[in-house]
């Protein structure tokens, strides 16, 4: 399934420049991002670590276009996305074509089994129910999940479940991948086997991945670290 790269590897994907948000105004303002500037590119795996409230989520939420920053520029796959305000009206389209969210745990739909938690971000993006659901099958086989395709959430160990929130955040091949604390609820091998997996998508995919972690597990295993205190980014 995996198709070649289509563009030349080391693309700046995530291009961000003097990017802030400030949650509130006067005594209550909180400064979540300060003048971020910080470029990741196709194939790198990226992890953005700092204390807790120094910013991270925020900063992923934001290169996610869910949280609309204060200021600054980013620019998502080549296309600038803001500049001072969203350039783009539809900003849900712009998620499903480029980015893909991973979250600390699963957040799968309860009620819907394994493949039809993943087909549905494709039926959202359009995709007819049956291509919808060889698709999900592809990527749960890759997953290596594929014999608990008819399973309900609930009954998946930590480390499936993980594993098929990640074929739904990857259905749509977004070439942007957010992970907020993958690891945080695996033991260390499954986590081990998560963050290889984030390796070899953003090798066969040709995709950047941002990964926040408090996980002195998988330090090893990124390509780059990003600090973060305070709101400011202090070494990338
Ligand atoms: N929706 C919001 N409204 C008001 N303040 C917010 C909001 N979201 C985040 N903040 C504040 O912004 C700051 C950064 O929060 P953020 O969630 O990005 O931190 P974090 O680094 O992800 O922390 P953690 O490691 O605990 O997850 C914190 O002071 C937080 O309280
Ligand atoms: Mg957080």
């Amino acid at each position: 399934m995996v198709e070649p790269a289509k563009t030349e590897p080391g693309d700046a994907l995530v291009e961000i420049k003097g990017l802030s948000k400030h949650f509130g105004e006067g005594q209550t303002r909180v400064d979540a991002l300060r003048e971020i500037t910080l470029t990741i590119r196709a194939r790198e795996v990226v992890g953005l670590l700092g204390p807790s409230g120094s910013g991270k989520s925020t900063l992923l939420n934001a290169i996610g276009c869910i949280v609309e920053p204060s200021g600054g520029w980013m620019r998502l796959d080549g296309e600038v996305v803001y500049d001072d305000r969203w350039l783009r009206g539809n900003l849900r389209r712009l998620r499903l074509d480029k980015i893909g969210f991973i979250f600390q745990t699963h957040n799968l739909l309860p009620f819907l089994n394994c493949a039809d938690n993943v087909a549905l971000v494709l039926t959202l993006a359009g995709w007819k129910k049956e291509a919808a659901l060889v698709r999900a099958r592809e990527l749960l086989a890759y997953l290596q999940v594929d014999h608990r395709r008819e399973a309900m959430p609930g009954q998946l160990s930590g480390g499936e479940a993980q594993r098929v929130a990640i074929a739904r955040a990857l259905a749509n091949r977004p070439r942007i991948i957010l992970a907020d604390e993958p690891t945080a609820a695996l033991d260390s091998a499954r986590a081990g086997i998560v963050m290889d997996l984030l390796h070899r998508l953003a090798l066969e995919q040709d995709a950047a991945i941002i990964a926040v972690t408090h996980d002195d597990k998988i330090l090893g295993r990124l390509d780059r670290i990003c600090r973060m205190v305070d709101g400011r980014l202090i070494d990338s």
